[in-house]
């Protein structure tokens, strides 16, 4: 039966470029999307901006733009770290989309006619400092359930609690510092606690292998309550005050919705927006409507994401979804965090961690990276950690040694000794190996089924270790020595090359743009698993060119190598070497008043000034400060002057000096010549020190 699957990933905040634990999770999500296209099945595979909320106001506002051009600038560099890493979404939109405007408003109509909807006067945190209520996110304190330090206003990295700002201990504004002050102001309600929605919830989270068990577990507390009745599940506060960047709640003027309630329903609007493209009728000649399409009990929902947004997903989300009559999530995948070496993410000689675009930018081919990730995932809520020596011998010594050679020792010798052709005849070892590697097609099915994609690769790997050794026993090199053993020789790559169509169908979620390479190479149309069904027989494969290189240890010292902060060169000059205080004093800085200033003929750079230093007779200093200063300006005012330069003979006459002005060191680009003036009180004649 085909699946019809609508898969997602988190949507990531529209405030910052993508770093390696949003890539990570594309990687765990597109290699299952791949998987499920290449079993024949119909995916809808999609994205978008979250662009809501007071974080992405605010640091727009800083930068002097709209909300709406912050977001489209972040959304416009997407596309290189997507398609770099060869993730397949069929569709990228944002939250601020129309389709999200409609569904929000939409979705939180049907609530409040289901009364799920409730309004209650609640004192707010108010920053006296800034003069705004605080968004939860610039709240900061003391998480409320295990008493971490520095948690945010809305949930606890540590814990994972949930709750709302007031119940923080030791509150304090993260915009000024001050401590927050209670205001009060009118506020909308989701009645999580409503028996009707712990009674869904409680069914929904147990119905078996919907959610992985430790998930199970974590829900499990949530819905607990102590002794006293306190915890269990509280009602959720869904509405924020203006000025928010959001979506306006109906029939309340003045009201948002707070960026949770639409960042979900942001999936919805992706895969609206994607029907209403047409993608789905031009992939699949689906011709019912998105809502058609949702309304079918036969589609799956399924959502990839990471262990800190599990309680928005599986109590807020699927209530959410249910008690408006939709469609709930079939699955709810979490996964851990990906740290690198071991979470010493700030080692100073490591750098602060992988940077995914520099990764690609250094010419690192994403598809180690996809292995490497690929081979390290189970389906637990376990962190993945990248280890660079991990990372080099994993790729070197297991996709290259392994697997790759398998083709570039075969593929040669049928080139050079057989046009190409392989042998359709090949023999009792070679065909009883073919058949343990087609036998293995289910185990890994099943395995990538299960995104435990590392013991998939291990499955993957000890077959080709078998293809290893049967070119070891069968020893293709020495045959090609060897007088009349021509056709041996030909059986024994053919059955190289066999096996490694084989391996490939299997590492293509993995590996898709190698695979295309060995497509090509091969001659053949795209694999999928039923590929495995047929072997290739008297075909005639095109030249092998190198498939995958090894990684180079320079490469990872590179992609590691801290940012080297590009050096501040002020006024757009190096700082003079460093000089004594003597060398300092050597210079005889006076305060002198300027006397007179006049044009000098046949100069357009040039002023004559007579300057008074105190000494009885004035001075005769010429500056090139004319593009600057009209001469009647300068009359009168007080300046500095080097009073013991040695008098410099000028075209004009005898310079007694030198005035002090300050300017940028490329004048075309930072035009201006600024002369230097005392603080009022300075008389002429006295020494600058
Ligand atoms: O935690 C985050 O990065 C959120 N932007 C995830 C939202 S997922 C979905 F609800 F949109
Ligand atoms: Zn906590």
């Amino acid at each position: 039966m085909t699946r019809q699957l609508f898969v997602t990933t988190a949507l990531p905040y529209a405030n910052g470029h993508f770093h390696i634990g949003h890539i990570m999770e594309y990687i765990q999500a597109d290699i299952w999307v791949r998987f499920q296209r290449m079993q024949g099945h119909q995916v809808h595979f999609c994205g978008a901006d979250d662009a809501h909320g007071a974080p992405i106001m605010i640091a727009a506002e800083k930068v002097g733009k709209t909300p709406q051009a912050f977001v489209a600038d972040i959304a416009a560099g997407r596309k290189p770290y997507l398609d770099g890493f060869h993730i397949s979404f069929d569709n990228w939109h944002s939250t601020d989309g129309a389709e999200n405007h409609v569904l929000a408003q939409d979705i939180y109509r049907a609530l409040r006619a289901a009364g799920l909807i409730a309004v209650r006067s609640v004192e707010q945190f108010f920053d006296p400092a800034k003069g705004m209520f605080l968004p939860d996110r610039f709240i900061k304190g003391e998480c409320p359930k295990c008493g971490a330090k520095d948690q945010y206003g809305d949930s606890c990295e540590v814990c994972g609690a949930v709750y709302s700002p007031t119940e923080l201990k030791n509150p304090f504004s993260a915009l000024s510092g001050a401590t927050p002050v209670l205001k009060s102001s009118e506020h909308y309600f989701f009645s999580l606690s409503d028996p009707r929605c712990v009674a869904f919830l409680e069914a929904w989270t147990q119905e078996s292998g919907k959610l992985q068990p430790e998930v199970l577990n974590k829900i499990k507390e949530w819905f607990t309550k102590d002794e006293q009745g306190q915890g269990g599940l509280g009602d959720w506060d869904i509405s924020r005050d203006a000025p928010y960047f959001g979506i306006e709640i109906p029939d309340a003027p003045g009201k948002y919705f707070y960026v949770w309630l639409d960042a979900p329903i942001g999936y919805l609007a992706s895969l609206k927006n994607y029907f209403d493209k047409g993608g789905p009728k031009a992939q699949y000649g689906e011709s019912r409507s998105f809502e058609d399409f949702m309304a079918d009990p036969s589609v799956e929902q399924v959502h990839f994401i990471g262990k800190d947004i599990t309680y928005f997903h599986t109590l807020f989300w699927p209530a959410m979804l249910h008690f408006s009559g939709r469609k709930v999530p079939n699955n709810v995948f979490v996964h851990g965090f990906m740290t690198v070496n071991n979470g010493e993410k700030m080692s100073k000689s490591r750098g602060t961690g992988l940077d995914p675009l520099k990764y690609l930018k250094l010419g690192m081919n994403p598809e180690w990276l996809r292995y490497y990730i690929a081979a390290k995932l189970n389906a637990h809520v376990e962190d993945v950690d990248f280890n660079p020596e991990d990372f080099s011998s994993r790729v070197n010594a297991d996709l290259v040694g392994k697997y790759i050679n398998i083709a570039s020792r075969a593929a040669g010798f049928l080139a050079k000794r057989f046009g190409g052709k392989l042998s359709s005849d090949l023999g009792v070892d070679g065909m009883s190996l073919l058949e343990t590697l087609r036998a293995h097609r289910h185990t890994i099915t099943e395995l990538f089924e299960a995104r435990d994609y590392g013991k998939a690769l291990r499955e993957i790997m000890a077959l080709a270790d078998r293809v290893n050794e049967y070119v070891d026993a069968n020893k293709p090199w020495e045959l090609a020595k060897k007088e009349g053993a021509e056709q041996v020789l030909q059986d024994v790559c053919s059955v190289c090359i066999e096996a490694f169509r084989l391996l490939t169908i299997y590492l293509k979620p993995v590996l898709p743009a190698l695979a295309a390479n060995v497509e090509a190479f091969l001659q053949i149309a795209p694999l999928d698993f039923t590929s495995t069904d047929q072997l290739l027989g008297a075909h005639t494969i095109g030249t092998y060119s190198h498939l995958m290189q090894r990684v180079d240890p320079k490469l990872l010292d590179a992609l590691f190598e801290p940012p080297t902060a590009p050096k501040l060169v002020p006024g757009g000059e190096e700082l003079a070497p460093e000089i004594k205080i003597d060398d300092f004093t050597k210079v005889d800085l006076r305060v002198a008043k300027i006397l007179k200033a006049e044009h000098v003929e046949g100069s357009d750079k040039l002023l004559r000034l007579t300057l008074d230093v105190g000494e009885g007779s004035p001075r005769n200093v010429f500056s090139g400060i004319k593009s600057a200063y009209k001469p009647e300006d300068l009359i009168g005012k007080l300046t500095v002057m080097v009073a013991n330069l040695a008098p410099r003979k000028m075209k004009f006459g005898i310079s007694e000096g030198m005035v002090l002005a300050a300017s940028h060191a490329d004048e075309k680009t930072h035009p201006g010549i600024f002369v230097l003036e005392p603080f009022p009180g300075a008389q002429p004649g006295m020494r600058i020190r």
